[in-house]
């Protein structure tokens, strides 16, 4: 008579496979904005199948049989470049193929926002190219290892003018801009208040109107950030971003830009990368938006002989919810008024019934390593899969 044991083996692996023969269809059913009584039970045992699944792969990949790459899990495409935009919601960003990243997430990354006083709420409130799309075309023309160097045509005398920001805080350069001293003040973004310095004599008419900024727009260099808890792995308790929107990395793939770029057509062409503020751009993902379903990966490369390979950990905590930002022309740092980017990805784009009327690009991910480079060419290699559900009580952006 067979066992007990075997029995639940037989059934246990007879489902896993039913689950994994059927999970286009899965995907299908929990990847759509519909609400339902039974998607929450049925993503979860969606997703047991695919941790499941993840044990037996990583399990087989470190003791049975190694692959040839070094990878435990599934292959998931590898690293292509990386993004930093040291002011929030300004400029396309700096774009490199290698790069550090410390607990805030990529070094430098949204170290400076534009904010302006809410005599309301007694705060520096940051805003976003919602409110002043023309910042987006604020040029970083150059880094030096301690500062960048930001380039735009001055309204004045119709030439280039350029200024530098310091990349760590410096205390000389904001007593020098700053009629607080080196006193912080108390800032406001999203759901997060912490604290920063006030530059509020740092930026001149002429840039206020160049990039129709209200009179009294000042800018801020964060602190020490804001805590960063919700979503992010009980390991990680103490984590901190700047002037991110909330965590500290966003990552999406090139397929899947290439298939909103093409999608738009040449009405909505002026859609770049950047309209999406990624950090961290994968290439050789399965398929488009792929990336999403990621929840725990490791970034895996060598160094030079002498100091071997690296393998780094990350996770995701939720997919991106988009807003119209990406609707700007960068160029010109124009709304398109027909909001052609939202309005074709609203399609098939909605496909989170946590956040049932955006459409979703990109999943924020947090680095578990800090002090760490990685570089183009590093590979992913996917621990574990979910299908993702934004919960209103994780949601950080309320
Ligand atoms: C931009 O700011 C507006 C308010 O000024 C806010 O309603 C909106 O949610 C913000 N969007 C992003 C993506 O920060
Ligand atoms: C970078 O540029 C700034 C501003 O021009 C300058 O003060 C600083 O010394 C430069 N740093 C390096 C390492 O060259």
């Amino acid at each position: 008579m067979m066992g007990f044991s075997t029995a639940l083996i037989l059934v246990v692996a007879t489902v896993n496979l039913a689950i994994n023969k059927l999970s286009n269809n899965f995907e299908k059913y929990l990847e759509t904005p519909k609400k339902s009584k039974y998607k929450p039970y049925i993503r979860s045992i969606y997703n047991w199948n695919l941790q499941f699944n993840a044990i037996l792969l990583t399990t087989y990949h470190r003791f049975i049989n190694p692959r040839p790459d070094g990878l435990l899990g599934e292959y998931g495409g590898e690293v292509d470049h990386l993004i930093v935009y040291p002011i929030k919601s300004a400029t396309t960003g700096f774009k490199m193929t290698q790069w550090e990243m410390t607990q805030y997430g990529l070094k430098y990354d949204r170290i400076y926002m534009f904010a302006v006083y809410s005599e309301k709420n007694q705060r520096y409130e940051g805003f976003n190219m919602s409110k002043a799309a023309k910042l987006i075309t604020l040029k970083i023309k150059s880094f030096n290892g301690t500062h960048f160097e930001f380039e735009y045509i001055s309204k004045e005398t119709g030439s280039a003018k350029t200024f530098q920001l310091p990349c760590e805080i410096d205390f000389d350069f904001i007593a020098k801009h700053s009629s607080f001293g080196s006193v912080s003040k108390p800032i406001n973004l999203w759901s997060s208040n912490f604290e920063g310095y006030i530059l509020d004599n740092f930026l001149s008419d002429d840039f206020k109107s160049v990039f129709e900024l209200p009179e009294d727009t000042v800018l801020i260099v964060s602190a020490d950030g804001k805590p960063c808890s919700l979503g992010v792995p009980k390991k990680l308790t103490g984590r901190r971003t700047m002037f991110q929107d909330y965590y500290p990395l966003l990552t999406v793939s090139q397929e899947s830009y290439n298939a909103v770029h093409k999608d738009v057509g040449t009405e909505g062409n002026y859609v770049r990368m950047e309209s999406f503020r990624p950090n961290l751009v994968l290439k050789n993902v399965a398929r488009p938006f792929d990336e999403e379903f990621y929840l725990k990966f490791d970034i895996v490369g060598t160094n030079t002989k002498k100091t071997g390979s690296y393998r780094y950990h990350f996770s995701t905590s939720m997919k991106c919810a988009r807003c119209t930002i990406p609707n700007i022309n960068p160029k010109t740092g124009v709304p398109d008024d027909k909001s052609t980017v939202s309005k074709k990805m609203a399609k098939y784009r909605r496909t989170d019934d946590g956040s049932p009327y955006s459409s979703i690009f990109g999943v924020y991910t947090v680095n578990h390593d800090v002090g760490i480079t990685i570089k183009q060419g590093d590979k992913v290699d996917i621990l574990c899969r979910a299908s993702k559900h934004l919960l209103p009580k994780d949601n950080p952006f309320r």
